[in-house]
């Protein structure tokens, strides 16, 4: 018996698999190494490579594992891209998925734990946000998410299949034995971004729109270390494991910080004063969103350890001063 990992050797899926395989867990990882790298990967979890998409491909994999359980993370996340080309949305993170789930209910797989996002929430902007809200995405991003969601909703109900679905916030961070961290070249997050601009690979930062109906007019989100987040993926297995029924849940801390805000911490902990302009805003950006944290925290017992947006910065900061070097 094996769990699946998808998209396994990504940022975040590297950081699962590695909690996985610290807790003595049988791992298998597909990834079409689009964005991943095998080197995010302890050297006794076994990777192949191919695409989430291909039915015969997966079909395969679980075979040759007996897996059981899947971790899907294999998707696009960048909600500007998703405006610009929404079909590559639909089709990556929606119908892909359902290619996957087809194949997993055929092979007998039980127990799914899908990586969903804050973004299918949509403007919700002042309150955090609870999972009872209908969602109403405003990127095909999060649209392409929400199908998935639903699509794990029907088959779910028609079939022996349980999952869980973790509407991630704003994902930040390294892990703390620097083993893996975000590594995407080019990669759009606003701390990582941020803390290049410290290190002096990029000349500066946009800050994109001050005119939000927001404390200082710039976007507001709720920055959770990656650490935590695996943790809460392996929460959820573990409640799916005991019996537990399908759900939905938020996975942010409840606390929310803005651009500006962000962008002063990151001077601090780097001691750099880099520049940062304001622009106008970015295309698809809610102005606030911060999680209702309640659910997680009651139903799995998860039972965040690094819920510091200072300790957050050091990590991603520490990460890619690691990649600089690895990468000179
Ligand atoms: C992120 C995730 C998305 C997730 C969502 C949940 C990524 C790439 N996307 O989207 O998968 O669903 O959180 O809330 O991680 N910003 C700047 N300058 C920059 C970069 C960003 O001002 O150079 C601003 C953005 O306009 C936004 C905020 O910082 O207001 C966060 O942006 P970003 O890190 O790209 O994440 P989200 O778009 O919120």
């Amino acid at each position: 018996m094996a769990i699946m990992v998808t998209g396994g050797a990504g940022y975040i899926g590297s950081h699962m698999v590695l909690a996985l395989a610290d807790r003595g867990e049988k791992v298998v990882v597909i990834d079409n190494l689009s964005t991943g790298f095998p080197w995010a990967l302890p050297p006794n979890v076994a990777l192949r490579g191919g695409d989430v998409g291909d039915a015969g491909f997966v079909q395969s994999v679980i075979e040759e594992f007996d897996v059981t359980e899947i971790a899907h993370f294999a998707a696009k996340i960048v909600v500007p891209e998703s405006v610009v080309n929404p079909m590559l949305y639909y089709g990556n993170n929606t119908a892909k998925s359902r290619i996957l789930f087809e194949t997993a209910v055929r092979c007998g797989v039980k127990r799914v734990i899908f990586s969903s996002t804050a973004a299918v929430y949509g403007d919700v902007s002042g309150a955090p946000v609870s999972e009872d809200l209908a969602p109403n995405p405003v990127s095909p991003y999060g649209r392409s998410k929400l199908m998935t969601e639903w699509m794990l909703e029907d088959v779910s109900r028609a079939h022996d299949l349980k999952f869980i679905a973790l509407r991630y916030f704003n994902v930040a961070g390294a892990d703390p034995q620097g083993r893996s961290g975000q590594s995407t070249p080019n990669a759009t997050h606003l701390i990582k971004v941020a803390v290049q601009t410290a290190l002096g690979q990029r000349s500066h930062l946009d800050i994109f729109g001050t005119d939000y109906p927001t404390r200082d007019g710039s976007c507001i989100r709720d920055y959770i270390h990656v650490t935590d987040l695996a943790s809460a993926h392996v929460d959820a297995l573990a409640y799916l494991r005991r019996g537990g029924d399908s759900m939905i849940m938020n996975c942010g801390y409840g606390q929310g910080f803005s651009v500006l805000e962000v962008v002063d911490v990151v001077r601090k902990v780097t001691g750099v004063n880099f520049k940062a302009n304001l622009v106008p805003r970015r295309p698809g950006d809610p102005a606030s969103i911060v999680a209702k944290s309640d659910k997680i925290r009651a139903v799995l017992g998860w039972k965040p350890e690094h819920d510091n947006l200072e300790e957050i910065v050091k990590a991603a900061h520490g990460w890619e001063r690691h990649l600089a070097t690895r990468n000179s």
